[in-house]
């Protein structure tokens, strides 16, 4: 299975200054992601966050929940650079540079959260796939959320999402760099699946719980629980 390329290698250093710009809300998104995770009894949890970036989801993780241990996964090298730097005050966290692909069960967590990485995951199938892997890698009792972009269930909601997304970007860059930038590279090289079918997928998967803790349009907080006894 392979990704479509995307240069996050080159984008790196340039990331926290132009995500909220580009994402409406965004560390309200992140927070929410973080909240989600707080039903469970928190102490030293094992955390994975997938697609950890410049490691803004982790920061807060810490910041919040300072005995818990992280895996920052991430497939750039630049983007766990500024993450090792940004997170060098914690020493509960473990730098892993690959692909989630490549993600396997052998060892386990109790929580994992990802940010606005999994729609780079090509297919449905492979989505639904990493959703299976990621059921496998959690302990029991163990919680999954994902802030991602998602889709509407139908066209005409879909047009208002990118809409009021296009607004929001309209009040920071100018519309020749939100069409010939940002939307040309959405449409290239981003493939962000229903949000319906996506809680279904986790559903059948086994998850329990699952919700939607925060959604503005196109962007969403969504996941649940893998039933048992801790
Ligand atoms: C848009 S950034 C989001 C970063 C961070 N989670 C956040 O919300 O601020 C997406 C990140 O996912 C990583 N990524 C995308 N596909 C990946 C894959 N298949 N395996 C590992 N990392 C991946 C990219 O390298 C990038 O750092």
């Amino acid at each position: 299975m392979k990704g479509l390329s995307h240069d996050f290698e080159g984008e790196a250093e340039e990331f926290d200054k132009v995500i909220s710009k580009i994402v409406p809300f965004y560390y309200q998104m992140i927070d929410a992601l973080v909240t989600s995770i707080s039903s469970t009894p928190f102490s030293r949890k094992k955390i994975l966050d997938l697609g950890c970036g410049t490691g803004n989801v982790s920061k807060r993780i810490l910041q919040r929940y300072p005995h818990c241990s992280i895996t920052c996964m991430d497939k750039s090298k630049n983007m766990i650079e500024v993450a090792r730097f940004k997170l060098s005050p914690y020493p509960q966290i473990r730098f892993v540079l690959a692909d989630f692909l490549h993600l396997d069960s052998s060892e386990q967590y109790d929580i994992i959260v990802s940010s606005l990485a999994l729609h780079h995951l090509v297919t449905d199938n492979e989505k639904r796939w990493l959703y299976k892997i990621i059921y496998e890698t959690l302990k029991l009792n163990g919680l999954f959320y994902n802030a991602d972009f998602v889709l509407a269930s139908n066209e005409n909601l879909q047009n208002i999402y990118m809409n009021k997304w296009q607004k929001h970007m309209g009040k920071n860059m100018p519309q020749s760099k939100i069409e010939n930038k940002i939307l040309s590279k959405y449409y290239e090289e981003d493939r962000p699946a229903e949000l319906i079918a996506q809680l279904n997928w986790l559903s059948e998967i086994g998850f329990t719980n699952i919700d939607v803790m925060w959604k503005y349009y196109n962007f969403a907080v969504y996941g649940g629980r893998k039933p048992g006894k801790a």
